[in-house]
């Protein structure tokens, strides 16, 4: 048996759900168009006091609860999130602060929908360099802050979460991350995207905030993330030769069933492999695979040996997939 990489997992979920039909009294829109369109029928949404940090904190101690690891044993924290509380400090400076970790380091990744499945590569490398290390890998979002509730294009899609875990080593080839390709193409960063907040505007009396909410050209970004993940994860599998039969679980970034569904018919995934719960919470980006990963495994659909194939797709482009030895 290869040592556990994973060693805890942990999510959480603002309380306050939206349901399709409350969305109906918002926008222009159906639960039918929404559910046959995108597979979402509910969101949670963040309420007062609960920015990214603290759903992510919540998140982090109980990854930490699972791997019996106390704060302040943790060397890093890394947190994949594009909706932090605020530029600087970084997300994961307010997650140590807010479970205190004092002895750990910290800092963001900002990779969209990929930011979990970048930042868990990162905390393979760092534990295959320094095998004591004990790193705390969050995806946490709050796209709530971020969506302009007037737009029916895209305040369907999204919701708030956040998953976490903790990861250790020692590794071998055969543990922690097998094989990862991850992949960028900021050549795209104009179909999806979500500027700062008035950062970079000069235009210091413009009231009007809608520009900094995320912008998507959604049919472009379909197209695009039904090729790039599909084939992200046929080029790991070869890589490793191996099949989806060797895998136990894929469980894919949770942005719309049909992507899901188009993925499954190109690789092949039984259904009962293929991790869906997009219909719960929506489009949590940097968050849904870290919470669909601690639902398995609290489900029991996870044992010690078993390869995850994961994959994502989101703003920048960024794409990738990743084998990963539970
Ligand atoms: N309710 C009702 N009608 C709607 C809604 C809505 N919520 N939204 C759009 N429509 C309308 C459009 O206005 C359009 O009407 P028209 O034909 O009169 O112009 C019609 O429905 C069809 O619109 P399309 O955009 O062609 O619909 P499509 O089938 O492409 O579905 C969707 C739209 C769900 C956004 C889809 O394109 C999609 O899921 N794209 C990928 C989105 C995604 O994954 N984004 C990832 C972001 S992750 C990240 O990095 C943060």
């Amino acid at each position: 048996m290869s040592n556990p990489f994973i060693l805890g997992t942990g999510s959480f979920l603002p309380e306050k759900t939206v349901t399709n039909v409350d969305l109906e009294k918002m926008v222009d829109t159906s639960d039918e168009w929404i559910t046959t369109r995108t597979g979402i029928k509910a969101r949670r949404i963040a309420g007062p006091g609960e920015e990214t940090s603290a759903l992510a904190a919540k998140a982090a101690l109980k990854a930490m609860n699972m791997a019996e690891i106390p704060p302040k044993e943790l060397d890093l924290i890394i947190v994949g999130t594009i909706t932090s509380d605020m530029s600087m400090p970084s997300c994961a400076c307010l997650v140590q602060e807010k479970i205190g970790a004092a002895n750990a380091y910290a800092f963001d990744i900002n990779a969209a929908c990929c930011g979990y499945l970048y930042s868990l590569d990162c905390a393979d490398s760092y534990v295959r360099r320094n095998p004591k290390m004990k790193i705390l890998v969050v995806g946490a979002e709050t796209l709530s802050s971020r969506v302009n509730w007037q737009d029916r294009n895209t305040c369907v899609l999204f919701g708030d979460g956040a998953g976490a875990c903790v990861v250790g080593g020692p590794l071998t080839n055969n543990s922690g991350v097998i094989y990862s390709k991850l992949r960028s193409d900021g050549s795209l960063a104009h179909l999806l995207s979500m500027d700062s907040a008035k950062g970079m505007n000069p235009d210091l009396n413009n009231a009007n905030n809608t520009d900094s909410c995320i912008q998507m050209a959604g049919r472009d970004v379909f197209k695009f993330a039904v090729r790039a993940m599909g084939e992200a994860a046929q080029d790991v599998l070869e890589h490793e030769e191996l099949s989806l039969e060797d895998i136990k679980l894929v469980i894919p970034h949770q942005a719309n069933i049909r992507i899901l569904k188009s993925l499954s018919e190109r690789l092949a995934i039984p259904e009962e492999k293929l991790y869906v719960n997009i219909d719960k919470y929506g489009n949590t980006s940097a968050a849904t695979i870290a919470i669909a990963l601690d639902e398995a495994n609290r489900a029991g659909r996870l044992e010690r040996g078993d390869l995850i194939l994961f994959c994502a797709f989101g703003g920048g482009f960024t794409w990738g997939a990743s084998i990963v030895r539970w």
